[in-house]
Formats: structure tokens, sequence, C-alpha cells
């Protein structure tokens, strides 16, 4: 059986101060939950290095919200894999659709730092999803069959059972426009079968896939009864200790 992974992406909100109001709320919820339920936070960079001490021990795990593909060097601005392990990151979220829009983010791009993030031991959560004037226009199997083999490409057998994927359909981030439970589970099947027929069925049965858009505690549970949908990514419902833990408790309850 599969794990439910919560992970919930805070992006560029949270201070300092907020972050340690948030996780003594998150922790202090997540303390109960069984071995099946796995809760992660991204926070921003700037909070990791605190979250990884605040959430030492405790049973919510860490990721971060972006990565370099490099190892080092002259990169002004950016992140290494090596500066997320040692704030006690296990996880990396990879190109999610605002990186794509904003900051011109490719699967190529994507996948090369995903082979990073896989070379190094974190856990990539790659994100794909379509946008409205795509699937209006009927091809979101389409373009989320590209992206998967686009940010997938070269990635080992072996490493691909540590690769999360993450469905976010674009026109449902932030806007309150959830893909219904039937929505969201065609899509997901099409990702496993994809994955099945690029490795193997036993790889895709086993891998993770997330669905994220729009996710609140009282939307969470159906999004969650579906077979293939096995998590959440969730932004706005995250910033607060409440309706996060209101979503992976739903997750708990599968
Ligand atoms: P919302 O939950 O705010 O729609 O954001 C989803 C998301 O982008 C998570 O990565």
């Amino acid at each position: 059986m599969r794990k439910t992974v919560i992970a919930g992406n805070w992006k560029m909100y949270k201070d300092l101060k907020d972050t340690e109001e948030l996780l003594q709320g998150v922790k202090a919820q997540a303390a109960s939950a069984p071995s099946f339920v796995t809760v992660i936070v991204c926070p921003p960079f700037t909070s990791l290095q605190l979250a990884g001490t605040l959430l030492r021990g405790s049973a919510v795990k860490l990721g971060a919200q972006n990565m370099s593909e490099h190892d080092e060097g002259a990169f002004t601005g950016e992140i290494s894999w090596k500066m997320l392990k040692s704030t006690g990151c296990e996880y990396v979220i990879l190109g999610h659709s605002e990186r794509r829009q904003y900051y011109g983010e490719t699967d190529a791009k994507i996948n090369l730092k995903a082979k990073k993030a896989l070379a190094s031991g974190l856990l990539p959560i790659i994100c794909v999803g379509e946008t409205l004037k795509e699937r209006e226009g009927g091809i979101t199997e389409q373009v989320v069959a590209t992206q998967v083999k686009g940010v997938l490409d070269g990635i080992s057998a072996s490493d691909m059972e540590r690769v999360i994927v993450a469905y976010e359909p674009v026109w449902a981030i932030g806007t309150g426009k959830v893909a219904t439970p039937a929505q969201a589970q065609e899509v997901h099947a099409q990702i496993r079968g994809l994955v099945a027929k690029l490795y193997s069925q036993s790889i895709a049965d086993k891998i993770v896939i997330q669905y994220g858009g729009s996710v609140k505690p009282d939307n969470a549970a159906e999004l969650l009864a579906q077979p293939d949908i096995d998590g959440a990514l969730v932004g706005g419902a995250c910033l607060k200790a409440d309706s996060f833990a209101g979503i992976f408790k739903s997750g708990m309850q599968k």
C-alpha cells in the first residue's frame, strides 16, 4: 500500500517569527499521525535552518521549494542540494507552475534538477499540470504526458521509485477552483499509466502522486479517497496549523 503524503508549500510567506509559530502548531497536530501518513512542510529558504532545528525528532519532515541543478559555483541567488541537506531537508519541490510561469523553468531544466536531487539523496516532488486554456482545448492528457516524459528523461528505474509526482492543474492553484475528484483521478490514472509504460507496472504501483490546487480541509477527504490520489500539495491552506492539520487528518482516515 502506498503512503499518503501531505506537503505544505508555504511559497513566499512567513518570516522567522511566523515560521516558529506555525511549526509549533503543525508539530503538535502531527504528533498523532499514523505511520502511513507523511507530513512535510516546505518553508522559504530563509526559514529552513530554523525549521530543521524545530522539527528535529518530530513526525514532520522538511522540504524546500526549489533547488539549483548545479553543485556549487558562481550562481548568484541560487541554493544547492548540499545547503538544503545541511538544514535537515529531505524533500524538494521542483518545477512548480509558478517557477515555470514566472522564472522560465522548462521540463529540461527541471529534469536536471530532479537528477541532481536524486543523486544527492533528496526526494523530489516534481510538479506537472495544464493551464485552463490547455484543458479547454482538450489537450490535458497530451500536455501532462509531455511534461512527465520531459522531467523524467534519463531517470533510472531505481531512482524513479523515490520520485513523487504532483499533479497541479494551473487553473486550480490559488483560485479556489479545485479539480473535481473525478477530474483529478482521471489525470492521476493517466500519469500512473504512463509511468507503467516508461518504467514498469510495479514502479507505477509504488510511486506517490499528489494532487495540488485549492486543497482545503473540506475537500481533501474526497480527493484523497480516489484510488490514484496518494496525497496533496497544499498552498494557501497550509499557512495555518489548523487548516493544514484538517487536511492531513483527512489523509489519516484514508
Ligand atoms: P493552493 O493550495 O493555494 O491552490 O496552491 C497549490 C499549490 O500551488 C501548492 O504547490
